[in-house]
């Protein structure tokens, strides 16, 4: 597929999704979409849009489909030719994705990464990231938080990091440090974006106290949590931090309560899990497929049942 310049489209501000809206006809079979993944099996992607369709009575079916990555330019070919309306992207796809897709927007370029995408009558592939503004949106719809001339302090570096480090600048952040197991890696998201973002001198594992101290928001974007035990941050560590300062976490398996939030909510600290960043990513991928937001706490509602049950299973 070409690789042609960005859409210029964008909203600066944050917690809204870049991408044109698809129009689709009233008549047929009613639009498809999927979520593509490797693993795929766990998302909760489908039961949040199933439900959404269920309930707003918009016309759409969204089905999990395995993909492993040398496979995704023949995946999103073999969707286009099927008619998929579009489709999410999750791990490992979303930066090539992004590179694969025919137009994204200045944002979405930034991040680096793609977790939604629209297939156009033409073959036009558009991209677009809505999981940084998905995290905004949520903090906003949850905490009342929003970036404007904070300082964000923003655990991990890779594809999820970036992009939350890309929408909390955009959003207007007063400075956002990228704090990584792997330095490097964190050099290099500060590199790639830009003032106000920038490296932090520690790792999780060996914070900077200055850096946690003036913190208004920490947010986990690290896989650490997902055992169920583990905390990317120790407690000494939280305790550093000034008493207000908003904990969020990217992770939401096995439990919405992470190890991390645990700790932080018995310190005392204002907390807010994954899924409702998850709910609000989706909740920005129909505002690029149907021109209109979706129901996010329906979604957080499907979401958080899904979890449920798939623990019961
Ligand atoms: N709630 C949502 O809507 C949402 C959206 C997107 C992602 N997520 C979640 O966010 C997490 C990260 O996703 P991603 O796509 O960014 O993954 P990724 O690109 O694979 O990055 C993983 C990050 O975790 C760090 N890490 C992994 N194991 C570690 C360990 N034992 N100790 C310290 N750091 C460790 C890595 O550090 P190194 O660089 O040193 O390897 C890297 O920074 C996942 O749990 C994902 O499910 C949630």
């Amino acid at each position: 597929m070409p690789h042609p310049a960005p859409d210029p489209q964008g909203h600066p501000e944050g917690g809204r999704a870049e991408a044109r809206p698809a129009p689709h006809a009233g008549g047929g079979p009613p639009p498809l979409f999927a979520v593509l993944g490797h693993p795929v099996g766990h998302s909760l992607s489908p039961a949040m849009h199933e439900a959404g369709f269920a309930a707003t009575g918009r016309r759409g079916r969204y089905v999990p489909c395995e993909v492993r990555p040398e496979r995704l330019p023949a995946a999103l070919a073999g969707l286009a030719a099927l008619g998929f309306a579009g489709c999410n992207c999750t791990v490992p796809l979303k930066e090539e994705a992004c590179r694969l897709a025919t137009s994204r927007s200045a944002a979405t370029l930034r991040a680096g990464s793609a977790n939604t995408l629209a297939f156009g009558p033409d073959g036009d592939v558009r991209a677009a990231t809505t999981d940084g503004p998905g995290l905004l949106a949520a903090l906003r719809a949850e905490a009342g938080w929003r970036p404007a001339g904070r300082i964000a302090l923003v655990l991990g570096a890779g594809g999820a990091a970036r992009a939350v480090a890309a929408a909390l600048a955009d959003g207007g952040a007063r400075a956002v440090v990228v704090c990584n197991r792997t330095a490097a890696r964190a050099r290099a998201v500060a590199e790639a974006l830009g003032s106000p973002v920038r490296a932090s001198e520690g790792t999780p594992e060996d914070p900077r106290a200055p850096e946690l101290a003036r913190a208004d928001l920490v947010v986990n974007c690290t896989s650490v949590g997902m055992d169920g035990a583990a905390s990317p941050l120790a407690r000494e560590a939280l305790a550093a931090l000034a008493p207000g300062t908003l904990v969020a976490d990217a992770v939401y398996t096995p439990r919405e309560e992470t190890p991390l939030l645990a700790a932080a909510r018995g310190l005392g600290l204002p907390c807010m899990g994954g899924l409702p960043m998850l709910a609000w990513q989706a909740a920005l991928a129909w505002e690029v497929w149907f021109g209109e937001q979706g129901p996010a706490p329906l979604f957080l509602a499907a979401a958080r049942a899904a979890l449920a049950a798939g623990r019961r299973a």
